[in-house]
Parts: C-alpha cells; structure tokens; sequence
C-alpha cells in the first residue's frame, strides 16, 4: 500500500500531520505513541521571542467542539531550536515550523532562522490566528498583504515547502489561495479556527476573559471540507486539509474532496493517541475502497447527475 504524498519538496510517509498548537512541540506526545510513524509533526506556532499568550481563561467546551484564546504562548524560536527540536525524529517524520509574525520583516527574520536548520523540512505560515491584536487573521484577510507575507517567506525559505495557512473568515477563500499560490506558495492548508463566542447566563460573563475565541473540533468540519472542496478546485498546488477530523473516515472524506494531506487538531485533546491510531487504521480503509495508492482517492468525488 502506498500512503505516502508529496508536497513541495517535502516526502510524507502518509497524509496524517498533527496541528499548529494542539500536540505541543512534538515530545509532549511522545508516552503516546511512536511520532516516527507519523507523516509529519507541525509543531506550536512560533515567533521570534517568547510570548506569554492572553490572560485568564482561554479554553473552553462548546457543544461538538471547542473555543481557545491562546493568543499564541510560546517559548520563541530560539529555545525551541535548542530545547525541543534535538529530540524530535526528524530524520524519521517531517518536522514543520509554523510561523507567527506581527509584520513582514518578523516574518523574514524567522523564516532565516528555521530554513537554515536541516531538522526542519518545512514552514506553515500561520496568516490566520483569529487570538492576536497584530498580524495574525489581518494578513489572511488582505489578499495583498497575504501575497507580501507569503513573498517575503518564500524568499528566504531556501529549499524549505512554504506552506500558507488560510483564514475560513473570509468572503471567498478561493481569491486568497489563488493570490498565495501566484506569490509562490507551495502548498495552502486550511482551516484555522472560526471566530466564535460562549456566555454564561448566570453570571453574565464570558466564557473566555478575550471574549472571542477561535472555534475548533468536529462542529466546524462540514464547513473545513466545502472550504478545502472548493480551494482544491481553484489552485493547482497542493491543498493539506483540517477541521474537526476526529477519525479515520473524516480523513479519506477531506481526500476525497481533494486534499493531499491531513491535520488532526482538537481531536488530540479528547484521545492523545488519536494521530496514531488513525496512522494505523489508514490500510484497513484504503483496502475497503479498494485502492493500492492513496494519491488514486484524491478528489475523486462523484457528482449528482443533473436533470435526471
Ligand atoms: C488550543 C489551540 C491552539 C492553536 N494554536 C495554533 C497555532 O499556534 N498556530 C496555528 O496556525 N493554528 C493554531 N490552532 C489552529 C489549529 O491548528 C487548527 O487549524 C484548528 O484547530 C482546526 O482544526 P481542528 O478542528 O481539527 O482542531 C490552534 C487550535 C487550538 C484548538
């Protein structure tokens, strides 16, 4: 059976990745299962220094999913290069870099950090956290400043798979993966979170101290997969797909609208081990469809035949 995909110039082993801040950097999930086996590991989103996130209450359930205020806590790039990058397999499993900057030139200067480490084979350009005061969902929302974000990655990428991360809060997704993808992206993946609140009606208060969250989990996946439908019909690179897959079948549904690859999110704080077991499950699926390769279901969607 072959599972494995190709994006850019980054090999897969197969199509399961795990999602920007829901697996840690990597070795937190590590007493769960073997991160060898993984396609690949896209790591918390980082920026040039540390960032202490929102105050308060940043987390909470909502009904199917989840909303989160994080607003990007991280140790910053340098003390992830030395702290967590040397006990990642990355000889084994691809290691991705996702990138936070609150201008072009942040994002630049990181981008030069990370392209110059061979342990890391690829960059995710987060242009669409709905958590932040600057940058973030702004630069996702601009199909302009989209372009300048992914031009002045691309730049000094070296060899590295760019890859653009898409806001769902957008009038059409299509236009801004369209733009990315002439800006020189190498591939796009979608979709972050949707910007969503929760109250609490006894004591009049939000449930997050930000008051608005991005919303995540199996609530927003019918709308990840008519985004990703629709992006991998209107752009010619490779689309990587997530949104509430939460299971084995969720995954071969977003394939077969046409995604290359797939993120487990949220998902990996109901069951930790949840990235692996879908890794493991992948054959028994593909050998029900009856297919030997696994690039054969990509977009293969059959339509209702009209006027019947
Ligand atoms: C707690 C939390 C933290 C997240 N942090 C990041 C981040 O740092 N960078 C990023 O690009 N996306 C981040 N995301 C978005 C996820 O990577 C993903 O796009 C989103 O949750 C949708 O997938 P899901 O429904 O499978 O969780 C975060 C999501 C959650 C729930």
């Amino acid at each position: 059976m072959d599972l494995s995909v190709k994006i850019g110039n980054l090999f897969l082993k197969n199509p399961i990745l795990t999602a920007s801040g829901t697996f840690g950097y990597g070795i937190e999930y590590s007493p769960f299962g073997d991160l060898k086996t993984l396609g690949g590991i896209i790591v918390k989103g980082l920026s040039l220094k540390p960032r202490t996130g929102n105050p308060g209450v940043r987390i909470c359930e909502t009904p199917c999913g989840m909303l989160n205020a994080i607003g990007l806590e991280n140790i910053g790039v340098e003390r992830f290069i030395r702290e967590k990058l040397p006990y990642l397999p990355w000889r084994d499993t691809a290691i991705i870099a996702n990138l936070y900057g609150e201008d072009i030139s942040e994002f630049e200067e990181l981008t030069k950090i990370v392209a110059s480490r061979e342990e890391i084979a690829g960059l995710e350009v987060n242009i669409s956290c709905p958590n932040v005061k600057k940058g973030g969902i702004l630069f996702g929302q601009d199909a302009k400043a989209a372009a300048k974000v992914c031009e002045a990655v691309k730049k000094n990428a070296k060899d590295k798979t760019v890859i653009i991360k898409l806001s769902p809060s957008v009038q059409d997704i299509t236009h801004i993966a369209k733009t990315v993808e002439k800006a020189g992206a190498d591939a796009v993946s979608l979709i972050n979170t949707i910007p969503a609140m929760a109250v609490d009606i006894y004591s009049r208060t939000p449930k997050l101290t930000n008051v608005i969250g991005g919303l995540s989990g199996p609530a927003i996946k019918p709308i990840a997969l008519k985004m990703v439908f629709d992006v991998a019909q209107s752009i010619d690179i490779p689309v990587i797909g997530m949104g509430g897959i939460s299971n084995v079948e969720d995954v071969f549904e977003f394939i077969l609208v046409g995604a290359h690859a797939v993120q487990i999110g949220s998902a990996n704080f109901t069951n930790p081990k949840v990235s692996f077991e879908i890794v493991n499950k992948l054959e028994d699926i593909a050998k029900r469809l009856n297919i030997n390769k696994i690039s054969d279901f990509r977009g293969t969607l059959k339509r209702p035949i009209k006027d019947q």
